[in-house]
Formats: structure tokens, sequence, C-alpha cells
């Protein structure tokens, strides 16, 4: 079977010849339809980010995947159901650990678990996947063409979870949320605050001169575009409003700190952003003061659980088409694979993809398609 693979920091995707996989006791055979492209697999293809299984020179990609049960195995799943599988499982020989029996295998620690697609076990980038069946979340088929959002999107029910958490021992009456960063990730999260959180004023904080499709989807969801070239993270308070909500998801570390400050008292910003080491000066005093006098909470938050991916599909069928059409910018066929990942060759024609850019062919969100939903 084909698959894409990358040697991580020494190479671009290419196109690689796999043996089908077996399916073992407990697990099901799945035919993969499509899987989408964030930045975490740049992060990879970089090599600043996850790595490659022991004894393996190249990593299979893929951890945002949607297919469909070819072989239930005995496991009580149904054929040509279609599934979303998880993302992180035990590490290499180990059967479980107590994060994966308690289902959070979302908060275990590094060494306690393997990432597919991502650290130390091959993604979902392939015709065919096995997997555990309780790591197989099934998704109406009409949805399936949309699958592959379901794991961006748990990251983000997880991320809000933690955050509304740390509100929770008073009434936290959020009504003006802010997202850094317009790529998909942001833009995913913009509509969920617009459209299904009923947050009353969402922002949404880019470096992108106009025209640009990104921001015409912020502005389309009832957003305001914010320039972090004109107004800094920091100003925004005094520019716009204090937020009670911010979801970090540029992965540009200042904006960790910087973050709060642009809380309103009693506001929490949620950090998803995975930076590379960078040193620099901060006023750490009117930090650790600013997060004690003004009840401000920071949380950190990766990965997402069964849990997460359940609500995500929920969500997702609540987001209306038009959004996700516009979001996606081209879902690419393996003989196009190039296309899938722009910036790891900067080769994008116009018009290629079967999904066209809304404005223009700068793309968003990008998926591989490797049968036809
Ligand atoms: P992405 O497509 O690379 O999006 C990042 C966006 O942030 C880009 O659009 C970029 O703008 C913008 N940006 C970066 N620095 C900025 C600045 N100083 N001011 C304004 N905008 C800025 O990546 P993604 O897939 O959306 O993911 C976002 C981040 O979350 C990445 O670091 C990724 O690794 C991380 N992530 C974490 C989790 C988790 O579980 N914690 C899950 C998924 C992703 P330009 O495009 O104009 O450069
Ligand atoms: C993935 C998560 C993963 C994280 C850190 C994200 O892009 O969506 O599932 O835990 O990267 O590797
Ligand atoms: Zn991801």
């Amino acid at each position: 079977m084909k698959a894409i693979a990358v040697q991580p920091g020494a190479g671009v995707p290419e196109i690689v010849e796999r043996p089908v996989p077996e399916p073992a006791p407990g697990e099901a055979l799945v035919r993969i339809c499509r899987v989408g492209v964030d930045g975490t697999d740049y992060e990879v293809i970089e090599g600043s980010h996850g790595g490659v299984p022991a004894g393996d020179d190249r990593l299979v990609l893929g951890h945002e995947a949607v297919g469909v049960v070819e072989d239930a195995n005995g496991t009580g799943l149904e054929e040509g159901q279609y599934v979303v599988p998880t993302v992180r499982r035990p590490p290499a020989g180990v059967e479980t650990n107590d994060y994966f029996e308690r289902g959070e295998p979302d908060m275990a620690p590094e060494g306690e678990y393997v990432e597919r697609g991502i650290v130390g076990a091959h993604g979902f980038m392939a015709e065919y996947i096995t997997s555990p069946a309780d790591c197989l979340v099934p998704i109406p088929a009409e949805l399936a063409a949309w699958g592959f959002l379901v794991e961006p999107i748990s990251i983000t029910e997880k991320a809000l979870e933690h955050a509304y958490a740390t509100r929770s021992a008073f009434d936290w009456q959020p009504e003006s949320a802010l997202v850094l960063g317009n790529g998909s990730l942001g833009l995913l999260t913009v509509a969920m605050f617009t459209e299904t959180l009923g947050y009353e004023r969402v922002y949404c904080l880019g470096r992108r001169d106009r025209p640009d499709p990104s921001i015409d989807i912020i502005e389309r969801l009832g957003a305001t575009y914010i320039d972090s070239r004109e107004t800094p993270l920091a100003e925004i308070p005094d520019a716009y409003e204090p937020m009670d909500l911010v979801y970090e998801a540029t992965g540009y570390a200042k904006h960790a700190f910087e973050s709060v400050d642009a809380l309103a008292p009693n506001g929490v910003a949620a950090l998803l952003g995975v930076p590379g080491d960078w040193s620099f000066e901060i006023d750490g005093g009117r930090l650790h003061r600013e997060l004690v006098l003004h009840n401000k909470a920071i949380v950190g938050s990766v990965n997402s659980n069964r849990g997460h991916f359940e609500a995500a599909i929920d969500t997702l069928a609540a987001l209306p088409e038009g959004v996700l059409e516009a979001i996606v910018t081209g879902v690419y066929g393996l003989e196009e694979v190039d296309l899938a990942f722009p910036k790891a060759t900067a080769s994008v024609p116009a018009g290629h993809g079967a999904t066209a850019a809304p404005n223009d062919d700068t793309p968003i969100k990008t998926a591989v398609e490797f049968t036809d939903i």
C-alpha cells in the first residue's frame, strides 16, 4: 500500500510503499479516507517536534484522520462504519498504563505515550491502518467528508474544558474571547466561539495583509481581525477591550506572557502552541502581580481524549458547512501530495484541489484523500 512518510529534518513528505497492516486481536483494519495537515505536521517535517519510531528512519505522517472500517476483526465495530482514530497510544511494548486505563491518555507525561504520526509511532497517512477498537470513534456518514477536522476540534474541546475548570469556583460569565493565530486551529476555534459557544464578542489576532482568505473567514463569522503588527497583544485591552478568554494558537512564545496583559480581571488564557526554545526578557514581577491581584489563570493544554472527540463530532455537526468549505482550501490526491504540504514545498498553483480556495490561492487547511467518501 502507499503511505506518506518523511525523514524529519532532512526532507519533504514522499510516497513510500508499506505492507498492508494485519489487525491484532482487539484491533480493526481501517481504510483511510482523508487526513488533514496542521502546523504540527510542519514541526515534525522540520524535525523540531516529535520523532520516528525506534529502529526506523522515516515516520508515516498524519494524525487528523477519518476512515472506514474494512475488517472489524471481531471487535464489535461495524464494517462500513466511518471512524476517527484518536492520536495517543501506550509506548511500544507497553500494553497500557494508568493514564490509558482511566481514558485520559491526553494527561500522560512524556515517555508514557506515543503519538501516531507525531512521536514514536507511524501515523494515518496510509491506505490502511490498524488500531485498537476503543481508539476509533464512530462518526455519522453524513459528516465523514469533514471527519479529519474532528481531531483539531477535539484539541479545542479539551483546552476549553480545562480553561473553564479553572474558573468553576465562581460565577464566571465570559463574553469576550481572543484567538491568537489565524491558522487552521485558530480559525476552527474562532468558528466554535461564534457558532457554538455563544460568545458575544470574538477577536482573532494574525499578521497578514488584506486581502487574505483567513481574514475573510474571521469577518464572515462576525469576529474582529486584529493585526499584531499594528496592535501588539498587550495593547489590545486599550485598543479593543480586555478579554475574558484568550486562546493561543500561534506557537509564538511571547504570546504566552503577553496574554496575561490582554486578559480582563478573572480571565483565563489557554496555551496551545508548541514553540522551540527562545530566551527573551519579561517583567516577571509585574506578571506575577497581575495574575494574583486580578485572579487570572494560564493553562497549557495538549492532545485530547475520546470524550473530547465525541464532543468534537457534535461541534462539527453544528458548524455551518460554508465555513468548513472556506477553511479547507484543498483536498488533494496522492498524485498531488506536494500541494497538500504547501509550506514544505512552497509550490501552490492556483485552481488545484477538490475544494477551491475562497478568494485567492493562499492555503489554510489542506488534506490528503486516500479513498473517496
Ligand atoms: P499554523 O497553521 O502554523 O497557524 C499558526 C498561525 O499563527 C499562523 O497563521 C501564523 O501566521 C500565526 N502567527 C504566528 N505568529 C504570530 C504573531 N506573532 N502574530 C500574529 N499571528 C501569528 O498552525 P496550527 O495548526 O493552526 O497550530 C497552531 C499552533 O498550535 C502550532 O504551534 C501547533 O503546533 C499547535 N498545536 C498544538 C496542539 C496541542 O495539542 N497543544 C494541537 C494542534 C496544534 P502566518 O501564517 O501569517 O505566519
Ligand atoms: C496534535 C495533538 C498532539 C500535539 C502535540 C497536535 O498537533 O493535534 O494530538 O498531542 O500536536 O504533539
Ligand atoms: Zn494536530
